[in-house]
C-alpha cells in the first residue's frame, strides 16, 4: 500500500507571523490524520520556523526548490545540504513555474533531482503538460519525456525513494481542476512508464496530483487507483482548507 502524501506548495507567500499562525493552525487540526503523511513547503527563509514549530510532530517540511550546485560561488542559490541542515525531508523540483519562468529544463530537473538524492532529500518531481500540449494530444509525450529525463539519467532505482508530482499547467492556479478522470489517465500512464522499467518501483511510487486541488475535489481526485495525494497550492495557505485536503487523504 502507498501511504498518501499531501505537500503544501507554499510559493511565494507568507510572513513570519503568518507562517506561525498557519503551522500552529495545521498542528492543531491535524489529530487523527494518521494514514496520510503530510508536509509543507514553505520559502526558503521560512524553513526554520518551521523547522522549529514541526520538530517532533508528524509533518515533515521540505523546499520549493534548489541549487543543481553543491557549493561555491552561485550567489542567492541555495544547497541541498542546506536545506537538509535545516530537517528538510523534501524538496521540490522541477515545477512548472520554475520551469518556465526561470527556465529550468529537463536537463537540469535532472541535475536538480540527483543532487537532492544524493544529499539524502526525497525529491518530489514535477511534470505536467501546458494547455497547448493538451490541446495538441502531446500530453503523454511530454510527461514521458520529462519523467524519462530523470529516469534516463539517474536509472529508475532512483525513482525508489522520490516522489512524482502530476500537475497539468492549465490547472495551476487556475481554479480549472483535472477531471478524476483526466488526472488518473495521466497518472496510470507515468505508473505504466515506470513498470517498463521496473514493476516493482512502478507500484509503490507515489503520485501526487496538483493544480486547483481544494477541499470540494480532493476527495474524488484521491479516490482514483493511481492518485496517491496532493500538491497543493493556494489551498495550502489556509489552515482548514489544507485540513481539509489531508483529511480526505487520509
Ligand atoms: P494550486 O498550485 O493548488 O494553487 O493550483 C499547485 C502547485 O503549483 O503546486
Amino acid at each position: 500500500m502507498r501511504q498518501p502524501l499531501v505537500a503544501g506548495n507554499w510559493k511565494l507567500n507568507g510572513s513570519l507571523a503568518s507562517t506561525r499562525e498557519l503551522l500552529a493552525g495545521i498542528k492543531a487540526g491535524l489529530e487523527g490524520v494518521t494514514n496520510a503523511e503530510v508536509a509543507v513547503c514553505p520559502p526558503y527563509i521560512l524553513i526554520p520556523e518551521a523547522q522549529a514549530q514541526l520538530t517532533g510532530s508528524p509533518i515533515a517540511w521540505g523546499g520549493q526548490n534548489l541549487s543543481s550546485e553543491t557549493g561555491g560561488a552561485f550567489t542567492g542559490e541555495i544547497a541541498a545540504s542546506m536545506l537538509l541542515d535545516f530537517g528538510c525531508k523534501y524538496v521540490l523540483v522541477g515545477h512548472s513555474e520554475r520551469r518556465t519562468l526561470y527556465g529550468e529544463d529537463n536537463a537540469l530537473v535532472a541535475k536538480k533531482f540527483a543532487v537532492a538524492r544524493e544529499a539524502g532529500l526525497v525529491p518530489i518531481l514535477c511534470v505536467g503538460e501546458t494547455l497547448e500540449e493538451r490541446q495538441q494530444g502531446i500530453t503523454e509525450e511530454i510527461v514521458g519525456g520529462q519523467l524519462a529525463a530523470v529516469i534516463d539519467q539517474e536509472g529508475v532505482a532512483a525513482l525508489g525513494d522520490a516522489v512524482v508530482a502530476y500537475e497539468p499547467v492549465w490547472a495551476i492556479g487556475t481554479g480549472m481542476t483535472a477531471s478524476p478522470e483526466q488526472a488518473q489517465a495521466v497518472h496510470a500512464f507515468i505508473r505504466a512508464q515506470v513498470a517498463q522499467h521496473d514493476v516493482g518501483i512502478a507500484d509503490g511510487l507515489r503520485i501526487l496530483y496538483g493544480g486547483s486541488m481544494k477541499p470540494g475535489n480532493a476527495a474524488e481526485l484521491m479516490a482514483q487507483n493511481d492518485i496517491d495525494g496532493g500538491l497543493i497550492g493556494g489551498a495550502a495557505l489556509k489552515a482548514d482548507d489544507f485540513l481539509a485536503i489531508c483529511k480526505a487523504a487520509n
